[in-house]
């Protein structure tokens, strides 16, 4: 049994004051502490990037880093994109381009392309290509995740 530890964390806005076992990762805590499911769990160990978030406005695989790291940061997952009812242009991007089969990495394919281009790595399909690289899509979607990428780019929006 470890000591619980408390931890102060801002996810998508909403500021959490919590007990944490330091041994729970972000992902975990995110999932099974605050019921935020739309980052997943493909490998828990830093080789899919299904559960890729943002912290502090860059991309983490949440698998890798303790909760407890993360006092006084700001989270996004997924669930946090989006405004009010209005599909952030990246999420549109991915259903017009028909950027993913099953779904099952597409909420971190979708928060890693948001941060491809917001650290400026959008600039051509093979930069697009590399920086995504570290989200495994089983179901092949890449040409079109590239495609909705570089749509966004042109859109001049992320
Ligand atoms: Fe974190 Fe695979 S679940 S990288
Ligand atoms: Fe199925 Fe990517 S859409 S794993």
């Amino acid at each position: 049994v470890f000591e619980k530890v408390s931890l102060h964390i801002d996810v998508n806005g909403v500021k959490h004051t919590l007990s944490v076992e330091p041994r729970v990762t972000l992902l975990d805590l995110l999932r099974e502490q605050l019921k935020l499911t739309g980052t997943k769990k493909g490998c828990d160990r830093g080789q899919c990037g299904a559960c890729t978030v943002h912290v502090n406005g860059v991309r983490v695989n949440s698998c890798l880093s303790l909760a407890v790291t993360n006092e006084g940061k700001k989270i996004t997952t997924i669930e946090g994109l989006a405004n009010g009812n209005e599909l952030h242009p990246m999420q549109e991007a991915f259903i017009e381009h028909d950027g993913f089969q099953c779904g099952y990495c597409t909420s971190g394919q979708i928060m890693s392309a948001v941060a491809c281009i917001n650290e400026g790595h959008a600039g051509s399909e093979a930069e697009i290509r590399e920086y995504m690289s570290g989200n495994i899509c089983r179901c092949g979607a890449y040409p079109n995740i590239v495609n909705a990428i570089q749509a966004v780019k042109q859109g001049g929006q992320s």
